[in-house]
């Protein structure tokens, strides 16, 4: 499985993103999971250039836009020359900071023209009786995928995060059986969407208040890859347990 730690901007100091850092490499030496760390982007830098262990890094988020006279933007070949070999798409917050569906499907092209692994994030905002957060999750899917070559939609991570479920404790987690159900309509949807069968193969993750309290039960009952950690993932604890409870 994959254990993908989204370190948000909870981390700003050196000292605890050394010791996260310490901590996934001795953990990536006892699992077989496979342990990604997603740190804010200067400290990216710091530590995913030199690394030489099983651990990978990824970042939060790349530019829309190729380079040149745009101070500020983060592109990603910068991101690929940092040492990142993922990176996330379209995460809520950054829809929520104002990431179109055109950005989100454009920022998804630079990172596949860059070589990186990207993580695009889907969810609802709520659930409603009439299957509505359906056909947004499908949009979502649709609209980032389908500006892509066939053949490059296959190296696409989805992760699916329902925002009311972010940030929250293991007891307001996804209920297993809706996660299975999830999962399934993700897959189906991107068998129409990813060339012959090739779908079967996508990684699809979860995210949104996974703890060590709930992820075991949201391993096993439900056809996912792996697991996108916000909160819990900046918890030296918290993530040692994470991680042992999948191995
Ligand atoms: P959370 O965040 O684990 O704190 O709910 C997950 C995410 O937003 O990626």
């Amino acid at each position: 499985m994959l254990i993908a730690a989204n370190w948000k901007a909870y981390v700003g100091d050196l000292g605890k993103a050394r010791t996260l850092v310490r901590i996934a490499k001795r953990l990536s030496r006892k699992t077989k999971n496979d342990i990604v760390l997603i740190p804010p982007a200067p400290l990216l830098g710091m530590f995913a250039g030199k690394n030489k262990s099983a651990v990978s890094f990824g970042a939060q988020d790349i530019s829309s836009l190729t380079g040149g006279a745009e101070t500020g933007e983060v592109t990603a070949a910068a991101i690929k020359a940092s040492g990142a070999t993922y990176v996330i798409v379209g995460h809520s917050e950054r829809r929520r900071a104002g990431d179109t569906p055109t950005v989100v499907a454009e920022k998804l092209t630079r990172a596949l023209a860059n070589g990186l692994i990207p993580v695009l994030c889907v969810g609802e905002s709520e659930r409603d009786g009439e299957g509505r957060y359906l056909s947004f999750v499908r949009e979502q899917l649709t609209s980032a995928l389908r500006p892509q070559d066939a053949k490059e939609r296959k190296k696409v991570i989805v992760a699916y995060e329902p925002i009311w479920a972010i940030g929250k404790t293991a007891t307001d987690a996804i209920l297993v059986n809706d996660l299975a159900e999830m999962v399934l309509y993700i897959r189906k949807v991107l068998a129409e969407l990813l060339p012959g069968k090739t779908s079967a193969r996508t990684f699809v993750l979860y995210g949104g208040s996974v703890e060590p309290g709930n992820i075991r039960d949201l391993a096993a009952t439900s056809d996912v890859d792996g697991f996108l950690i916000g909160h819990a993932s900046v918890d030296p604890r918290m993530f040692a347990a994470l991680v042992t409870e999948l191995s």
